[in-house]
This record gives structure tokens, C-alpha cells and sequence, in this order.
């Protein structure tokens, strides 16, 4: 039986790829997981064949705004009680180099992959500090969190630099929350088969087509791989979980 039977964890990002997986594995542990993503109906309809005794219950929500963050996440106490688990999943990616894009196409990826992680991390802390829970914040960070890998002549100006964001946070919240019931951990990912990249609008096929060559994660993959995470003993912190798919040159 999974320690986390019954619990509520929170996944932002559960309408696609890794957060979808991560979501579906959670259900499948008997756990209450509520999903954050703006396409609500395409996560209740990729949710709906989800298997096992958990629950899921999919929210609206755009990480990159706070007053929308303080609403769900009231909503969450209100109507069923206190989050246990919070993964930090939801995150964008654009290409063009840091001197071609602009400000705004920064704050963009800034917004998403840092400030609505620092968001939901603050608001997840308070409610288990409050109710003197154990609790488990994790990032899903990326290899590109901790080194620069070129692939080929491509840039994805300051996806990297997010991510060495969430390198750091999460260290500090390690600091931070020495000492009490609430574990951190970070888990990053090579190269996983999602749609992330197919949204960055200004690939072209023949730059896509570089990727499918790579050998690749599944979404799964990272979902197990949080679950080994969250079910180890209270004891035991993962700091960090480097995942490659084997047989890439990292
Ligand atoms: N795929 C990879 O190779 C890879 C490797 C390492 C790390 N990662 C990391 O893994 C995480 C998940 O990526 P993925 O590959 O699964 O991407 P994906 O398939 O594109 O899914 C991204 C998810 O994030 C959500 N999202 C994006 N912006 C959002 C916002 N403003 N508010 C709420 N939700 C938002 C999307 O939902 P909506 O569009 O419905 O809002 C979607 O559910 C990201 O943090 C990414 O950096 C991915």
C-alpha cells in the first residue's frame, strides 16, 4: 500500500506529457490528485481512463498568475483539506538565441517555469507547515539545470538559465526546511518524447526531425521515477535524480 493512500498531492502541468503521467501514477497509488494546467477539458478527457483507487480533479489554472495560484489553491483547503504532496511539473520552452528574443519572451519562461514553481511551493509549504504534516515539494527540474548541452546550432535562450533556477531553489528549500516534516527533492530529466517541443511554433521540421533521432524518455519514465521519490521512508531525502535516457551522450 502506498504511504500516500488518500493524501492530496497537487501536479501543475497534468494535461500533457510528464504531468499527465505523473498525475496517472498517483491516481493508480490510491492518491487524491488535483491537476493544474489551462486546458482544463483536455485534462479531464486525457484523465478520464485513469486506473486505480485515487481520484482526480482537474483546475484551470495558469501557473504564471499568482491571484489565479491564491484562488485554486484556497479552493484546495477548502474543499478537501490539506496538500501533502506538490509537484512542480508545468513548463515551457521557446527557441532563438538570448539576443534574439526579447523581454518578454524571458518573462514568459520565467513566469511559468520559476515564479508559479516559487508560488506553488509557497503556498503547498504553508498549508503543511500548518497543519504539522509530512510533506514532499518536487521540482522536475532538467538536465539543463545543471550543464549546457548544444544540440547542434539551436538555442533556447534562457530555458537554461530557468532551469538553474530550480537547481537553486531547490537547494535553498532543502536548507530552509531542515529540520521539519517537509521533504525537497529535484528530478531531471533528459530528453522526454512530449509535446514541449512542438510547441515552440518557430522549429521547423527539419529541426524537429534532429530530435527523433535522440534516444528518448518515456513520460512514464519520470512519473515511476517520482513515485520511487515520494514512497521512500521519511528518513530518506533525494536531493536530486538525474534521469538520461540511456545511450545519450550527455
Ligand atoms: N520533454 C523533455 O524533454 C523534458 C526534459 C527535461 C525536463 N522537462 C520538464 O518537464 C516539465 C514538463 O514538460 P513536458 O515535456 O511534459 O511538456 P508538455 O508536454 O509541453 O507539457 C507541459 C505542461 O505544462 C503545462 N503548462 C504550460 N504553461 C502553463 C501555465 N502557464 N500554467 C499552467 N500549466 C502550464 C501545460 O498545460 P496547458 O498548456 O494545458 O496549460 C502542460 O500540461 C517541464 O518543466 C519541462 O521543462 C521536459
Amino acid at each position: 500500500m502506498s504511504r500516500w493512500e488518500g493524501k492530496i498531492a497537487v501536479v501543475t502541468g497534468a494535461s500533457a506529457g510528464i504531468g499527465l503521467a505523473i498525475a496517472e501514477a498517483f491516481v493508480n497509488r490510491g492518491m487524491i490528485v488535483v491537476g493544474l494546467a489551462r486546458r482544463k477539458a483536455i485534462m479531464e478527457a486525457r484523465m478520464r481512463f485513469a486506473q486505480g483507487n485515487g481520484k482526480f480533479i482537474a483546475r484551470e489554472c495558469d501557473v504564471s498568475k499568482p491571484e489565479n495560484l491564491k484562488e485554486v489553491f484556497h479552493w484546495i483547503q477548502s474543499n478537501l483539506g490539506v496538500i501533502q504532496v506538490m509537484v512542480n511539473n508545468a513548463g515551457v520552452i521557446t527557441s532563438g538565441t538570448i539576443v534574439e528574443t526579447s523581454r518578454q519572451d524571458w518573462e514568459k519562461i520565467f513566469d511559468v517555469n520559476v515564479m508559479g514553481l516559487l508560488e506553488c511551493t509557497r503556498h503547498a509549504v504553508r498549508v503543511m507547515k500548518a497543519a504539522n504534516v509530512e510533506g514532499h515539494i518536487v521540482n522536475i527540474n532538467s538536465i539543463q539545470g545543471h550543464r549546457l548541452r548544444q544540440i547542434q546550432n539551436m538555442s533556447f535562450n534562457v530555458y537554461a538559465a530557468s532551469k538553474h533556477a530550480v537547481t537553486a531553489i531547490t537547494a535553498t528549500l532543502q536548507q530552509e526546511l531542515l529540520g521539519g516534516k517537509i521533504r525537497v527533492t529535484s528530478i531531471s530529466p533528459g530528453y522526454v518524447k512530449t509535446e514541449i517541443l512542438e510547441a515552440i511554433s518557430d522549429l521547423d521540421i527539419d529541426k524537429l526531425k534532429v530530435f527523433s533521432s535522440f534516444p528518448t524518455l518515456e513520460s512514464k519514465d519520470v512519473a515511476e521515477a517520482v513515485v520511487y521519490v515520494i514512497e521512500t521512508p521519511q528518513r530518506v531525502q533525494i536531493t536530486e535524480l538525474t534521469i538520461t535516457p540511456f545511450g545519450e551522450n550527455m
